[in-house]
């Protein structure tokens, strides 16, 4: 039996709206065979699913190549629907059937195919003040026969939508978010089972969204414009062949109505007594809505939706609280990011308050005090709604997420019970692809809580929290990225946003910190409006265009580098390196200028008196500009952070030039994945040059980088920095540093994530398991035996004494989860044969773990890595996806060759263990 399943295009299952003419198709393999390899494939395209017709057939294709194959045998045409099926040969000789037909559909690929024009419903705005969404509406007619109906829908600013009552989509905060003013996404929607012959109606309300409602720590509001707009058509077709579209224009018609307030960080006011029953069917009588405004925005910002849609997933019911003040609190046991859908009955113009939080103090009551740190308690992440007094009333927000485990109630009638309040997460609907299971229950909690700080925060953009800042703050991102990629498949996610980093990349190549930057204002006239009259400090630092004294720094710009390299490592897809490549180069050639630029303050330096070929070293060290450093190390407070920055003057040149040169090789690496064989060589030079410059003076013989601090080394280790006779004494060093302070870590967001790995591929993989298993004060084990449910932004996120610091769902430290998948599990992709098409079974075994075991749904299929203490050794169990191949690397003696191993040619004994490559299959082995 041989298959292929698992058809995906651009990433989705029958995505719809496509604006590429050549998408990515995919699939997996399956066998009942071991060492399966496709030698061929035939892909058919056809515009039915019985494929009566074929429109393209590939042919027999030799290759493996079974992910992100592209075609251009075929001419797509805008809203076209294509279907398409595989078939393949693998190297044992069989032929499989063609697979079931999966379908893409393009999307409006044409400006010209947009009919629709930009309407806007409101007419004069208050930029200071909450505005009431508006509801818009249009009634039209349908024929007799239609085929199909499809929906094209953008807004500025967030929308619903409704045909003839029926909600059109499960998809939420749509068109999502990306750097509007360039890049404004559309979603298209299969609307035929919504319509209906004669009389129809469409409705749609608007949110203030990203676009003008409060963004980042500051709460910067009308950050892209002041206004909501609509841009949507429908499009009709009919038995005969005949086409209809209903675009946005002058016939539309606007009311307000009962959402009074739709911030996503503020909350929203929903007054039921505002009915509009039937609003947005047909019949309704619209006759005191008003005309809406037809602009004359353009369409040139527009594209296709890219990534997955946001969704609700995971409900909880909660237990209710009366906490020592006297509240009544919902507790509903996880700290998640969304929102609570609520029932309750009661007299008619009763206003209920629900306030969202993520903690109880240290007396037991509800606070938000956690999140204090920008000052934005009042008027933050509160939901009132007014009873229309009519029996049971329900209401979910519909433009607001929070996020929380507590649920201040007020003023609810009668009891307040749980079946009267789910909470639902709602996060992009990424597919979920890894997990991990061992004997220390407190790590399988580590792992839950940092899988639920990524969904808490993979909202369309990767936040830093979803509370106080929800911002896609970029150093946080290029930390869990590789985390984030075993617990889901995130390509199309970070591929999404890595395009909105490149266009908002200022012009001398600095990348933001925020990405969509909410560090300063996109929208111009704001912009000047307050900075003539507004005392917000961020009115300083950024003009839409320009970076702010925030953006730029190391750690953080290097997302531009890092985010796509991983990609390509985990998902073996060349196109967010191609994509992304220009973008990569201009943040490395702007650190090369910045370290070039001479920092006064070392101006006496050695560095700076001596020269190499003609240059000082000290060109090749980053000493300018701001940065974050390492950020949040375990001996720093979250409220000492300003201070500390203040001390330094952001000046970490370790931190700075470590980065550069990480980064210098990861371009050059780059290039030479994408075939620019002069840059690859450029860009390895001068890493070459900054390595050497890095050893000469941040490196002491003895390891020493900064005295006492773990983060330099393990960066260095990382980053493989230390030239060959410095690295062990690099990593000596480390472990040392480790035990003097007792098995604890005293690193920050930078460096935490690769500390077990550093210390576990130097030699000290007790080490690194003692680290990880520790449960005092700072530790990973600490926050969960503290009864933490997603990850702390520190390591005191709430102190012994119940006092408590920062967000409480900030992913950063939870990205130490990737040693549990590569080094506990040992699942590691491989540099030269990238996306698991090969990779490395190195499992290591160690702390008090009895067994470990772990799943990743890699590109290609089920990669199950375990194995178990057992009387007579280890016994190891490993599965190989078909069309893959592993190097399995053993803990063992030379003699444990002799255990059965003899089947696998090139078995080897290599660095203290047996080493052999495997096929598909599954593998057990006892040593
Ligand atoms: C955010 C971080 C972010 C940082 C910059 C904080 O306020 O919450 O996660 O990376 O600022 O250092």
């Amino acid at each position: 039996m041989l298959e292929a399943y698992c058809l995906r295009t651009e990433y989705r299952e029958n995505p719809l709206g496509l604006d590429t003419k050549k998408p990515r198709l995919g699939w997996k393999l399956r066998s009942d065979k071991a060492n399966v390899m496709q030698i061929a494939y035939r892909l058919q395209f056809s515009s039915n699913p019985h494929f009566t017709d074929v429109a393209w057939d590939s042919g027999r294709t030799e290759t493996s190549q079974s992910q992100h194959v592209r075609h251009d045998g075929l001419e797509l045409k805008s809203a076209e629907r294509v279907y398409w099926r595989v078939k393949v040969w693998c190297s044992h000789g069989e032929e499989s059937s063609y697979s079931s037909p999966s379908y893409f559909e393009t999307g409006l690929l044409e400006a010209s195919d947009w009919k629709a024009r930009w309407i806007e419903p409101e007419k004069e705005v208050d930029p200071d003040a909450y505005k009431p969404a508006p509801y818009i509406r249009k009634e039209f007619s349908v024929k007799k026969g239609l085929v199909s109906a499809r929906a094209y829908l953008t807004a500025k600013g967030l929308y619903s939508f409704y045909l003839n009552g029926v909600e059109g989509t499960d998809d939420l905060f749509t068109p999502g978010f990306t750097s509007y003013l360039h890049r404004l996404q559309y979603q298209a929607y299969d609307v035929t089972s919504l319509l209906k012959e004669g009389a129809n109606a469409l409705g749609i309300v608007l949110g203030d969204g990203w676009w003008r409602g409060a963004t980042g720590g500051a709460n910067l509001k009308n950050n892209f414009g002041y206004k909501v707009a609509f841009l949507g058509q429908l499009l009709l077709e009919y038995e005969d062949g005949s086409r209809e579209i209903i675009g946005s224009d002058e016939t539309f018609k606007a009311s307000r109505g009962p959402l009074l307030k739709s911030d996503m960080k503020a909350g929203e006011i929903y007054d039921a007594r505002i009915g509009m029953e039937g609003w947005n069917e047909p019949g309704y009588d619209d006759s005191a809505w008003e005309p809406v405004h037809v602009t004359e925005d353009g369409l040139d910002s527009l594209i296709a939706t890219r990534s997955v849609p946001v969704r609700e997933k995971e409900r909880f019911t909660p237990s209710v609280l009366r906490t020592p003040n006297g509240e009544t609190v919902l507790d509903f046991g996880q700290n998640i990011a969304g929102y609570v859908d609520m029932k309750v009955r009661g007299e008619a113009g009763t206003e209920i308050v629900l306030i969202h939080g993520e903690a109880l103090d240290k007396h037991g009551n509800f606070t938000l005090s956690n999140l204090s740190e920008h000052g934005t308690l009042e008027d933050f992440q509160e939901v009132h709604y007014i009873l229309a007094g009519k029996g049971e009333e329900r209401y979910r927000p519909r433009f607001s997420i929070f996020g929380f485990r507590y649920v201040l109630v007020k003023n609810y009638p009668g009891d307040v019970t749980p079946e009267n309040f789910t909470a639902v997460a709602v996060y992009s609907d990424l597919e979920e692809t890894g997990d991990f299971t061992c004997s220390n229950p407190l790590l399988n909690k580590l792992v839950s809580n940092s899988r639920w700080s990524q969904k808490s925060n993979f909202m369309e953009v990767p936040t830093d929290c979803p509370t106080r800042e929800r911002a896609g703050w970029t150093g946080d991102a290029q930390v869990f990225s590789r985390t984030a990629a075993d617990f889901m498949n995130v390509y199309p996610f970070f591929e999404k946003w890595m395009s909105d980093l490149a266009v908002e990349q200022f012009q001398d190549g600095s990348v933001g910190s925020t990405v969509p930057t909410v560090l300063g204002y996109h929208n111009l006239e704001e912009w000047e409006r307050l900075s003539k009259t507004s005392a917000n400090p961020m009115m300083a630092f950024r003009k839409p265009g320009t970076a702010s004294m925030l953006d730029g720094s190391s750690g953080w710009g290097d997302a531009a580098v890092i985010v796509p390299w991983t990609m390509y490592l985990c998902y073996g897809d060349k196109t967010i390196i191609e994509n992304q490549f220009d973008s990569a180069k201009a943040w490395v050639d702007y650190m090369a200028d910045n370290a070039r630029n001479p920092n006064p303050r070392f101006q006496d330096t050695p560095a700076y008196r001596n020269r190499a070929d003609g240059e000082r070293d000290a060109d090749y060290i980053w000493d300018t500009r701001f940065h974050f450093g390492e950020w949040l190390e375990t001996d720093t407070e979250m409220k000492d952070l300003a201070a500390l920055l203040t001390k330094t003057g952001g000046c970490f040149p370790d931190v700075s030039t470590a980065y550069f040169a990480y980064s210098a090789r990861l371009l050059s690496e780059m290039a030479r994945v994408i075939g620019k064989a002069e840059e690859a060589e450029k860009y390895q030079t001068l890493h070459k040059k900054i390595k050497r410059v890095y050893n000469t003076y941040f490196i002491q013989e003895d390891g020493t980088i900064l005295d006492g601090r773990q983060a330099p080394n393990v960066r260095t280790l990382a980053f493989d920095l230390a030239e060959e006779e410095k690295k062990q004494a690099v990593a000596d060093r480390l472990a040392q540093m480790v035990i003097e302070q007792e098995y604890r870590l005293n690193t920050g967001f930078l460096s935490t994530p690769f500390i077990l790995h550093a210390l576990a591929d130097s030699g000290y993989e007790e080490i690194a398991y003692r680290l990880l298993e520790q449960e005092s004060c700072p530790s990973w084990l600490y926050a969960v035996r503290m009864g933490a449910t997603t990850i702390w932004e520190s390591w005191r996120g709430i102190k012994p004494d119940g006092e408590l610091a920062g967000s409480l769902n900030h992913y950063s430290y939870g990205a130490a989860c990737d040693f549990l998948f590569a080094g506990a599990a040992g699942i590691r992709p491989e540099w030269d044969r990238p996306g698991f098409k090969h990779f490395v079974l190195k499992p290591i075994v160690g702390g008090t773990l009895t067994h470990a075991s772990a799943t990743y749904e890699s590109l290609y299929g089920t990669i199950k890595s375990s194995w178990e203490k057992t009387g007579q050794g280890v016994a190891y169990r490993f599965e190989v996806p078909a069309n893959t191949t592993a190097t399995i690397m053993l803990p063992g003696e030379p003699e444990d060759l002799k255990k059965g191993l003899e089947e696998f040619p090139d078995v080897r004994y290599e660095d203290g263990r047996i080493a052999f490559t495997a096929g598909s299959g599954s593998y057990q082995f006892t040593i």
